[in-house]
């Protein structure tokens, strides 16, 4: 059976958690992290560091140039997402620092002002919400700690730190063929409701979350088997109501699960 209803929960950051970490960062998070790693929220005292891992990352650590589009970013970031406490002016960076202090991963939560041109309007997220919205807008987890659940922690965390924020409707936009990244973020709940194109001839995945509804549920009536590489060519399937609900990974291949929401949750 389908199932969304669980969540993945590698890095339990509850709402207690979410409310101390942001005016006062704690040295260390309180989760079941590999030994000897630690995390709190970036501040602009961070910024060399970050751009240190992005450009390893995007240089040299990226299975396809595709995974990940310097040009899709708006200029200001990271830097706008920094402060001198941590929070910047549109939003914040959750990282994670190795037992040398060295920044290994990073998650950014972008957090957009009232009325601020986003993707709600794509998913038709309702007027009168718009200042409810937080982005699941980029993470990166350096390769040699791969694999050890980092990017689970790092949406769980920041998906935390949303709903302590009061922004109910959680956002991400994501490459078909990134699977690593959209398998992990359909895990937490939120499914892609929309293929959308999003400017420089780049099209995304628009996945999305409330996080004061009951998790949807899809139509096992309507479940269709998507080969990865034909992904990006479902835009009538989305357009008709289907959303990508889960990644399987098959000795044949990686597939991703369409299917319609049940009706009671369109
Ligand atoms: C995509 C990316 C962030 C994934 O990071 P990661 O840290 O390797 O991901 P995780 O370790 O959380 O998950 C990988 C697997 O390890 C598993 N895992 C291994 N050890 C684990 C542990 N101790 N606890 C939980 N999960 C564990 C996870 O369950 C997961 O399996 P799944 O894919 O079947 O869910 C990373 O590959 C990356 O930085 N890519 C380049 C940049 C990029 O594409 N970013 C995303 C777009 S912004």
């Amino acid at each position: 059976m389908l199932s969304t209803t669980e969540p993945a929960q590698l890095c339990r950051s509850g709402g207690g958690l979410s409310w101390q970490i942001l005016p006062d960062p704690p040295p260390s998070l309180p989760a079941n992290l590999p030994t000897g790693l630690r995390g709190r929220l970036l501040t602009a005292a961070d910024a060399t560091a970050l751009a240190s891992l992005r450009r390893t990352v995007i240089e040299r650590q990226l299975d396809s140039p595709d995974y990940y589009r310097l040009e899709a970013e708006s200029p200001a970031f990271p830097a706008s997402h920094l402060g001198p406490w941590g929070m910047g002016d549109q939003g914040l960076i959750t990282g994670l620092f190795d037992a040398e202090q060295e920044l290994i991963a990073y998650g950014a939560l972008t957090l957009p002002a009232p009325g601020e041109l986003s993707r709600a309007d794509v998913l038709a997220i309702p007027p009168a919400e718009p200042d409810n919205l937080a982005y699941l807008a980029s993470a990166m987890v350096r390769a040699d700690w791969r694999g050890r659940g980092l990017h689970h922690c790092l949406i769980a965390w920041r998906q935390s730190l949303a709903q302590s924020l009061r922004r109910r409707h959680l956002l991400a936009a994501v490459w078909p063929g990134n699977h690593q990244s959209w398998g992990h973020l359909v895990a937490h709940g939120l499914p892609a409701k929309k293929l959308s194109p999003i400017g420089n001839g780049l099209t995304r995945l628009i996945l999305h979350r409330d996080l004061e509804a009951p998790l949807p549920q899809p139509d096992p009536a309507s479940r269709l088997l998507i080969p990865l590489d034909q992904l990006a060519a479902q835009e009538a399937r989305f357009a008709a109501g289907y959303w990508l609900w889960r990644r399987i990974m098959a000795t044949d291949g990686v597939f991703g699960v369409l299917a319609r929401p049940r009706p009671e949750e369109t």
